[in-house]
């Protein structure tokens, strides 16, 4: 069964708890919340605060996709805020086997993500020690992107290794989903279809069905 995150990054940010609280029980099956500092993308959004406020208005897994040049300093903040899934990007420079054991010695899990232009193999290494991959499906920074199509032959290797190597983090994309595109990611390995401007843009609950 295909998983739908809705990202918040397209909610009404004047009534974040609310928009929770709706995309909960339209069926979502965890939710998205993108952090942006201005340096490693060209937005700001929201930060550890927000997300603490946030919480209680869902049972469902929370996941903090960190668009920032310093993870390792940040991620603690948001685990300790209640992010359930750390998302850390490839691109960073940083120690990430490390991060990844100290995130998981807290008790949360690890995503890490990628960007359309980093090539794939970069990853590998990682695999055997994430929960899961996020395949960005445009470049980061602002919701309402077109999908880039290039990146399904990526989808297509990484669900290649998880089966040659039997591993089970599950793939993750981030960008440009719709009912289409979607299902374009599904066919091609994907489990988990993140979309913020699609679901917010329509009836939330026939938007996150239209996707599974
Ligand atoms: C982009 C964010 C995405 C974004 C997706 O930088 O990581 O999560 O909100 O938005 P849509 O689905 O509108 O492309
Ligand atoms: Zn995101």
């Amino acid at each position: 069964m295909v998983k739908v995150a809705p990202s918040l990054l397209s909610a009404d940010f004047a009534c974040l708890g609310e928009e929770v609280k709706k995309v909960t029980s339209a069926g979502a099956d965890l939710i998205h919340f993108d952090v942006m500092d201005g340096h490693f993308v060209p937005n700001l959004t929201f930060g550890p605060m927000v997300l603490a406020s946030i919480r209680k208005y869902s049972h469902l897994p929370f996941e903090a996709h960190l668009m920032i040049t310093n993870p390792e300093k940040y991620w603690k903040n948001f685990a300790e805020s209640g992010a359930d899934i750390i998302g850390i990007h490839i691109e960073c420079e940083i120690d990430h086997i490390s991060i990844i054991k100290e995130i998981h010695k807290y008790g949360k899990k690890v995503c890490i993500v990628i960007n359309p232009p980093t090539p794939v193999e970069k990853i590998y290494p990682f695999l055997e020690y994430v929960d899961m991959v996020l395949l960005m499906t445009v470049n980061p920074g602002f919701g309402g992107q077109e999908f880039i199509t290039s990146v399904v032959d990526k989808i297509r290797k990484v669900n290649e290794y998880r089966k040659k190597e039997k591993l089970e983090f599950e793939i993750e994309v981030d960008g440009g989903i719709n009912d289409k595109t979607g299902k374009i990611a599904v066919s091609n390995g994907a489990d988990i279809l993140v979309a913020g401007n699609y679901i917010f843009s329509g009836d939330y609950k026939e938007r996150i069905n239209s996707l599974r």
